[in-house]
């Protein structure tokens, strides 16, 4: 099966990009991880890529807070379509990708959500959870589209909710579940990609 070239844009810690980065290595997941870009200078992410032999870079994002600037944007599907993308994978990328990439890589960007989306979208989405008295809640992998934490939902995984549970002990074990979700939704892009 030939390997899909995937992009992993991050701005933080980079956990789900390792987790995505080991099971290539292990050879549980048939894709190529052809560059990791951020937006923040001195994201760990960055750094894990180089541990992994990733090629990497940062990308400055300009003048917005939220969002990239338009000349930025398009200097990123440059860089990705250089480097050979396929797939773009976000992972805790914190810009909201706009008209160059979406049209760029239409239904080629996921990204993952600590919630059960519709559910709790936007910022320290189980914090929301855990106000809303949810007794369940999780993480999700979906398509990427113009609005926040939105697009088509490639699959989720539920998170029970335990009565002594702080925002911390939730997040991390949401954080334990999205490392088994993300690689296994890469894997599962790429097996459909190579039957297509
Ligand atoms: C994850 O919790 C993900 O759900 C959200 O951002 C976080 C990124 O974490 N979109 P990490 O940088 O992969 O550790």
């Amino acid at each position: 099966m030939k390997p899909l070239g995937i992009g992993i844009l991050g701005s933080g810690k980079g956990s789900n990009c390792r987790a995505i980065l080991e099971s290539i290595r292990s050879g549980a997941l048939a894709a190529e991880a052809r560059v990791v870009i951020s937006d923040v200078l001195e994201a760990p992410i960055l750094e894990i890529a180089r541990e992994f032999s990733v090629p990497n870079a940062y990308l400055p994002p300009g003048e917005f807070r939220t969002r990239l600037e338009p000349q930025t944007e398009m200097e990123l599907v440059q860089m990705l379509r250089d480097a050979g993308v396929e797939l773009v994978v976000l992972a805790g990328f914190m810009r909201v990708l706009k008209a160059p990439m979406l049209e760029a890589f239409p239904r080629r960007i996921i990204n993952i959500h600590p919630s059960l989306l519709p559910k709790f979208p936007g910022l320290e989405a189980w914090k929301q959870a855990l106000a809303a008295g949810e007794t369940v809640t999780g993480c999700t992998v979906h398509y990427v589209d113009e609005q926040i934490d939105h697009g088509d939902i490639i699959a989720q995984r539920e998170v029970p909710i335990l009565p002594d549970d702080t925002a911390e002990t939730l997040h991390a074990r949401i954080q334990i579940a999205e490392h088994e979700l993300y690689p296994a939704v890469v894997a599962q892009l790429c097996a459909a990609e190579a039957r297509s």
